[in-house]
């Protein structure tokens, strides 16, 4: 992740790489190599770099289990922190589903809860970005399949029912040894919308960047039902199974 983030400030009008910290100084110079990046100083040291760099803000990178130390460091001195791992209308219950098996090795595997602690802390995010509540209540089991290579406290999957303000539903499913049949990373996304619309769609998250941000629909609600729809969200014309006639923004 470090190098997408040097990648975007460095191409970025609106922000400027000042400095990169990484335990091993080889792999922070690697990275700005590879991604050519030139003039920009390096240091094992985050209170080094920040007293000869003078930064606006930091950008937390680093594994998770140093997350906590990087950022407490940056914000006593007094540095805003972006640390990697982040209203719809008449929702009654929206959900994801994500299935992943990805090729991970080393401390990875033996993370606990490493699926919510990794993965579902995105979605969770997204889901109270698109019903602009809060969850008031959660009730989650995390499971270890018998075919998992993950240490027997990593719960590599697991399913949660959020309840939001207003008695809105959130619905996960999640998976990081999907035998089969795997989603994007960004996962499904389904809202089950209220009185005209018996089923509307999947919802797939392209890319996490809020608020530019917005999901895609697929809707499969029949002819002349008409879907009660957020207005930013695009859709399809009642009937049409096709997302290419998404054109219409209600
Ligand atoms: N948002 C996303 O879609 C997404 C995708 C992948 C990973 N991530 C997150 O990004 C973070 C980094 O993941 P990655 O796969 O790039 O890891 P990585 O292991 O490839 O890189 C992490 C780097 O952090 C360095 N590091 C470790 N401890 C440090 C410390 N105390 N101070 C300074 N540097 C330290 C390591 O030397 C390493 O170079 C993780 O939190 C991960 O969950 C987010």
């Amino acid at each position: 992740m470090g190098r997408d983030w040097i990648r975007l400030v460095h191409h970025s009008h609106e922000a400027e790489l000042v400095g990169l910290v990484d335990l091993s100084v080889n792999a922070a110079t690697g990275a700005l190599e590879r991604e050519g990046v030139t003039g920009v100083p390096v240091s094992a040291s985050l209170g080094e770099l920040i007293g000869a760099t003078s930064p606006d803000a930091i950008l937390n990178a680093t594994i998770p289990q140093a997350h906590h130390a990087v950022t407490t460091e940056a914000l006593f001195a007094g540095l805003p922190v972006l640390c990697e791992l982040a209203a719809i209308g008449e929702i009654g219950i929206l959900s994801t589903q994500f299935f992943k098996n990805p090729a991970l090795s080393g401390l990875r595997l033996e993370l606990n809860h490493v699926l919510l602690v990794e993965m579902a802390i995105h979605g969770f995010d997204c889901a109270r970005y698109l019903l602009d509540r809060e969850p008031v209540a959660v009730r989650c089991v995390e499971f270890q399949p018998s075919w998992s290579a993950f240490a027997p406290n990593a719960a590599p999957a697991a399913s949660a029912m959020f309840e939001f303000e207003g008695g809105v539903h959130f619905a996960y499913t999640g998976s990081l040894v999907s035998a089969g049949l795997e989603t994007t990373w960004y996962g499904e996304w389904r809202a089950r919308v209220v009185r005209s619309v018996p089923r509307c769609g999947t919802a797939r998250v392209r890319r996490w960047s809020p608020p530019r941000y917005r999901p895609r629909l697929t809707c499969h609600h029949p002819r002349r039902s008409r879907a009660r729809l957020p207005s930013s969200w695009r859709h399809c014309e009642p009937g049409s199974l096709r997302p290419a006639k998404c054109a219409r923004t209600r």
